[in-house]
């Protein structure tokens, strides 16, 4: 069954989309079959992929809305090899607001994912820059969370309010959901700012910090615009091993499960 994991945090300009971009190119190419869900209404991770999110049928947000329908039409598959996407589209602007009356609202991506789970290796969820019923969706479907982190010190602070609605979706909606860690992304060691703001991230969150961060760099700025993933344009990019052992770390909790994409 895939780990399903969750690349949270309310700040935006953190690095999320890319993580979700670049760590999810990386688990393919490394023969995991993974699929990437678009959950943020900006459609930034879609438009990565080269979808254009204003001709898509159908997105994530008819999946959520519409139950009955099956995940297989909205899918996009084999975006890269070994690689698939649930689309975002400017749709899911409206879904905070007609999912607030909606019984049973934060289960929906859950119920969404079940069917077709079993077929991934892992699912990276890309999320919205606010703690909404949207990001408590992917929460609550999710084995896992990954926060991105810029070493800023407004940006440690805002950590607080996302701890704290990790918690309570503990509490509420998923008791076994796990931080897998955070990941300081765009760090810049000449900063000295930026530096401590990691050793005051690493005081709080001791081991939950992936080492070393992911380096600033304006290759990430170049690659996306040529929507191309890490690996493929600049490969041997430092950042790309760091991706590799984020995925290493998730897979090695299914280790004692054949990878879909060997087995299938
Ligand atoms: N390590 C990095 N170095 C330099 N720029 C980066 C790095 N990671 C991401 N970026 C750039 O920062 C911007 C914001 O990243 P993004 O992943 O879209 O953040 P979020 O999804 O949290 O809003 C993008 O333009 C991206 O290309
Ligand atoms: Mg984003």
């Amino acid at each position: 069954m895939a780990r399903i994991v969750a690349v949270t945090n309310q700040k935006g300009g953190v690095g999320k989309t890319t993580t979700v971009f670049n760590v999810g190119a990386i688990a393919a190419d490394m023969g995991r079959k993974t699929l990437l869900v678009d959950l943020d209404p900006q459609a930034a991770l879609t438009a990565s992929l080269g979808l254009d999110p204003h001709r898509l049928e159908k997105s994530i947000y008819h999946l959520l809305l519409a139950r009955e329908l099956d995940p297989e039409r909205v899918l996009v598959k084999d975006v890269r090899p070994n690689l698939d996407v649930l689309p975002a589209s400017k749709a899911l602007v409206r879904s905070d607001v007609e999912l607030a009356q909606q019984i049973g609202r934060e289960y929906l991506l859950q119920e969404s994912l079940f069917p077709i789970r079993h077929e991934y290796d892992l699912i990276l969820v890309d999320n919205a820059p606010n703690l909404g019923v949207l990001t408590i969706n992917a929460l609550t479907a999710s084995t896992d969370v990954l926060i991105p982190l810029v070493c800023e010190y407004l940006a440690l602070r805002g950590m607080g309010m996302l701890v704290d609605m990790i918690r309570q979706v503990r509490s509420e909606t998923n008791p076994s959901l796990k931080i897998l860690g955070v990941l300081i992304s765009m760090y810049d060691p000449r900063s000295l700012h930026s530096r401590e703001v990691y050793a005051e991230a690493k005081r709080i969150f001791g081991d939950y910090v992936f080492e070393p961060p992911i380096p600033k760099n304006a290759r990430f700025a170049e690659a996306a615009a040529a929507q191309r993933p890490l690996i493929e344009y600049d490969p041997d990019n430092p950042a790309v091993p760091i991706y590799r052992s984020i995925v290493e770390r998730i897979l090695a909790e299914n280790k004692d499960e054949e990878p879909v994409a060997e087995s299938a």
